[in-house]
């Protein structure tokens, strides 16, 4: 063997260990394929040595271009492990990094809701939305010509006993109805009008589970020419279909100052009758009270109790739990 030879056999061995082993610590890819071309490339170190092997004797090329060809292979089956192996971590980390734990407990965010009340009057303004009728209100302190003597309700008149009034130290009065909100609109506005007014109301009532000294209302009122009694009833059944679905419905008689003729509607709601709504055709005296000419307008008026549409569509047994403010039965809505 010349002394030629056995230096590049140790030269080739080195350069396999120090190659393996700056192949085993390549802590990524890029890293790993620089040493790819370091020791393996076209102008590499293998390369660099096997070009000495033109020096040698034909007789001991073979066993160099041999070992040369194992060094290659051992060092081409490391660079592959080692590129399996990173690819593999970098994948495994990937994985860790963006596990969801599926049994991990939730964040509660807390998520305000609309009370009861206020979802039964929105929904009751969107059918008479649909019906073309604006939104108007009115202020709950009212005196007593909007509340009464304007609705064709004199001081002495009997109806005033319906209504038991909350009355202030100036002589004005809480509202105790939505009517009020009739005369200021039509005071401002020409015919034809359609609105639909909804307010709260207060009434010297004993609260019990139907009654409360506050309460709620909405208000319509139709003014045009040539509206009849079979306008009115045919608002108030699509309106009670459209709230309710297919309850049964009836219309009875009744009176009211700022009415004629008047009714009352009740539905039928776990067997009995429940009284929902007064309406009526709107009187010729409230119409002149607000310089509208009754030979030329008639109008269709109606007051619904808000708590009576919400029992009907909650099954509530008792409306003092729309006041209480206890979450545990608000939640439910
Ligand atoms: N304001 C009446 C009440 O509170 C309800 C009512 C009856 C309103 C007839 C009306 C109506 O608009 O036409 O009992």
């Amino acid at each position: 063997m010349t002394g030629q030879l056995s230096e590049l056999e140790s030269q080739l061995k080195t350069l396999q260990t120090e190659a393996q082993q700056a192949i085993a610590t390549a802590d990524t890819l890029d890293a790993l394929e620089q040493l790819r071309i370091q020791y393996l490339g076209k102008k590499g170190q293998l390369s660099v040595v096997l070009k000495v092997m033109g020096k040698l004797d034909a007789g001991d090329r073979p066993r160099i271009g041999s070992l040369a060809n194992q060094v290659k292979t051992a060092l081409q089956d490391d660079l592959e492990q080692r590129r399996e192996s990173l690819e593999s971590a970098a994948i495994e980390a990937r994985l860790a990094s963006e596990t969801l734990d599926v049994t991990m407990p939730g964040v509660y965010t807390p998520q305000g809701k609309l009370h009861p009340l206020t979802q039964t009057v929105d929904r009751a303004l969107d059918i008479f939305m649909g019906l073309g009728y604006t939104v108007a209100q009115g202020p709950e302190m009212e005196s007593d010509y909007y509340n009464f003597e304007a609705l064709n309700t004199p001081d002495d008149h009997p109806a005033r006993d319906m209504q038991d009034t909350f009355y202030l130290p100036d002589g004005n009065l809480l509202r105790t109805h939505t009517s009020s909100i009739q005369i200021r609109y039509m005071e401002n506005n020409d015919p034809p009008i359609r609105v639909a007014a909804p307010g709260r109301v207060y009434r010297r009532d004993t609260v019990d589970a139907t009654h409360s000294a506050v309460f709620h209302q909405l208000e319509i009122l139709a003014v045009d020419k040539g509206l009849t009694f079979t306008d009115l009833k045919g608002t108030v059944k699509i309106f009670l279909k459209e709230m309710f679905g297919d309850l049964p419905i009836r219309f009875r008689p009744s009176f009211f100052p700022f009415t004629e003729p008047s009714a009352e509607v009740d539905v039928q709601w776990r067997g009995r009758w429940l009284e929902v709504l007064g309406c009526g055709m709107v009187d010729p005296n409230v119409l002149k009270a607000v310089g509208y000419d009754p030979e030329i307008y008639t109008g269709f008026a109606a007051g619904f109790g808000v708590e009576r549409f919400a029992m009907v569509l909650h099954q509530l047994d008792d409306i003092r739990r729309l006041y209480n403010s206890d979450l545990r039965f608000l939640r439910q809505f």
